[in-house]
């Protein structure tokens, strides 16, 4: 079993991440932490709680950043999530439990000392609180099995952006986190924009789980309507994309992915403030912003249509 944190901002496609995870027979779900990012950290939390509550999902949660560690915080993208981040289906007053003392940050230190090796980190959502975490316990990659993050895109597919020409959500929401986490000296693999835009839901598929899928089914089908209009809308979908569920697949199903491996920065300034760059390892070049940091992985490519199909069948 893959002992796992799962760091996120439900969101629709978190909720299709977190759902993915519990129906995962080789993931083992050590708690979940969460950010700001899809809608404010007290809704992305209240969102926690509520998935768990409602689909037996014995987790802890924990509450984690509110804003970005240096720089102020972009407005979260209601358009995109809903104003209550799951595309405004009624939650039927669910009031979520008053927070632990223990915020995100030292919870994820907490659990790596606790378990020195064993435990991988899945981050769907800015990458606060693993710098956060990073800056408390400058250890922690010493502790830690293996990041897996959703986030940036690195030119393996057409997408290169979704909240700038070149900048991705995840990434863009706290950059400078991300250039930490990147850098750190604990394996990460990204999984980015350029290769999440190819894993789809199609409708026939939300449509499926509707009918077979049980409550998590019906759930998603509705939470994600609204979603899929807008990926039908911008990008000619007939579904909506998968993305935070394939970094969960990468965890488990690793051999779906091809990647490749060179150090990863992240632009902090100017107008391509969010953008991943990715030295690809076997290319030399003048001394530059990467020399001296490790080598990360970066998904190029995934097996097509697996992403959709292994979700539905452990759905
Ligand atoms: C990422 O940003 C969020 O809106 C999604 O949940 C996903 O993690 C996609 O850019
Ligand atoms: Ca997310």
């Amino acid at each position: 079993m893959t002992k796992l944190i799962f760091d996120t901002d439900p969101g629709i496609d978190d909720a299709m991440a977190l759902l993915l995870i519990d129906a995962s027979p080789t993931l083992d779900l050590a708690g979940i932490t969460t950010v700001f990012g899809n809608a404010d950290v007290d809704i992305t939390t209240r969102n926690a709680h509520y998935l768990c509550d409602r689909f037996g999902i014995a987790a802890p949660v924990r509450r984690g950043a509110e804003a970005p560690i240096a720089s102020p915080r972009r407005p979260s993208p209601a358009h995109v999530h809903g104003e209550n981040g799951l595309g405004d289906v009624d939650l039927a007053g669910f009031a979520a439990p008053a927070p632990d003392g223990e915020d995100a940050a030292d919870f994820i230190i907490r659990m790596a000392r606790a378990h020195p090796g064993e435990i991988s980190l899945v981050a769907v959502a800015p990458l606060t609180n693993l710098a956060l975490a990073l800056q408390r316990a400058p250890d922690l990659p010493d502790l830690v099995a293996e990041v897996v993050l959703m986030g940036g895109a690195f030119g393996h597919g057409p997408r290169r952006g979704n909240v700038s020409p070149v900048a991705e959500a995840n990434i863009a929401n706290d950059p400078e986190a991300a250039d930490l986490v990147f850098t750190a000296g604990w394996p990460v693999t990204a999984v980015g924009l350029d290769v999440t835009m190819q894993c789809v839901l199609h409708d026939a598929s939300a449509a499926r789980l509707a009918a077979q899928g049980g409550d998590a089914g019906a759930f998603l089908h509705a939470i994600s309507r609204g979603y899929a209009d807008m990926y039908r809308r911008h990008d000619g979908f007939d579904g909506c994309a998968m993305h935070d569920a394939a970094a969960v697949l990468r965890l488990s199903d690793p051999d779906l992915f091809e990647t490749v491996s060179g150090p990863i920065r992240v632009a902090t300034e100017g107008i391509a403030r969010g953008q991943t760059i990715q030295r690809p390892r076997d290319q030399s070049f003048p001394p530059g912003a990467w020399d001296g940091f490790p080598a990360q992985r970066v998904c190029s490519a995934v097996a097509p249509g697996a992403v959709e199909r292994i979700f539905l069948d452990r759905l």
